[in-house]
């Protein structure tokens, strides 16, 4: 069942994702090579809590960190460590959450480390493009699908791959509700978009093919042929008309 948010919730959730926006914004300009991804992750959670958050990935299905830190080929779920060095010419991905008065906020980046080759960039582009064509379907009167359907054709217009193990979700009270949002899929599917639903996009895109596996960690997902691969979140909420807000932009 889709909980729609009344606008009392809504700001309640603003809050929450301004505490992840305002982290991530930290995190970004932390990135530098020989930083290691456990450093990060510390910064984030010392963040958070200083903006009066509670990090909403630490636990969460034993989860062990705050931050997921994806280097490379890995796609999400990173599990920042102190043996993970940042290089010059690394992509990482930065996907957080944070807790605010009993609301969820859940956001994602991929940045380069230093300069990285014009193809890579091409992938950054691309996904962050993808995300916003996504956030551009998340109207009322659509339906779910035409959010799926924009991510895939912009992804694959551009020679790369759209991952299906996971998806995008609705987000709340629970970090994820009901929908998922899949980033790939025909147009006009899935329930009609309505004002009060609020969605975590979150397009994964590799340069090679969509398969992944998951580590022996339980949690870092990598892709199959070692092709990097880079990751966009906002969590937005539909507007009664117009463009949805978008609640993880500061
Ligand atoms: N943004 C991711 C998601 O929505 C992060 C979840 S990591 C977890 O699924 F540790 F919380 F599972
Ligand atoms: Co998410």
């Amino acid at each position: 069942m889709i909980d729609f948010k009344t606008e009392e919730e809504i700001e309640l959730m603003a809050a929450a994702c301004k505490v992840v926006a305002e982290t991530q914004q930290v995190l970004v300009n932390a990135v530098k090579p020989g930083v290691t991804t456990l450093e990060l992750d510390r910064l984030a959670e010392e963040v958070i809590c200083d903006l009066g958050g509670i990090p909403a990935f630490k636990g969460y299905r034993n989860y062990p960190k705050t931050l997921c830190a994806s280097v490379n080929d890995e796609v999400v779920h990173g599990i920042p460590s102190a043996q993970k060095v940042l290089r010059e010419g690394d992509i990482i991905g930065l996907d957080l959450g944070a807790i605010v008065r009993g609301f969820y906020g859940d956001a994602a980046i991929t940045v380069a480390v230093g300069s990285i080759p014009e193809s890579v960039n091409t992938l950054l582009r691309v996904t962050k493009e993808a995300l916003e064509k996504g956030i551009e379907q998340a109207v009322v009167g659509k339906r779910l699908s035409d959010i799926s359907h924009a991510i895939q054709s912009h992804v694959e217009a551009w020679g790369f791959s759209v991952v299906r193990d996971f998806v995008g979700h609705g987000i709340g009270r629970q970090l994820h509700e009901e929908p998922q949002v899949p980033n790939y899929g025909r147009p006009g599917q899935g329930p009609r978009l309505k004002p009060g639903m609020v969605l975590a996009i979150e397009p994964m895109v590799n340069m090679g093919s969509y398969h992944v596996r998951v580590l022996e960690d339980q949690w870092t997902a990598v892709t199959v042929d070692g092709s990097w691969s880079a990751h966009f979140e906002h969590t937005v909420a539909i507007q009664p008309s117009g463009p949805p807000r978008v609640l993880t932009q500061l």
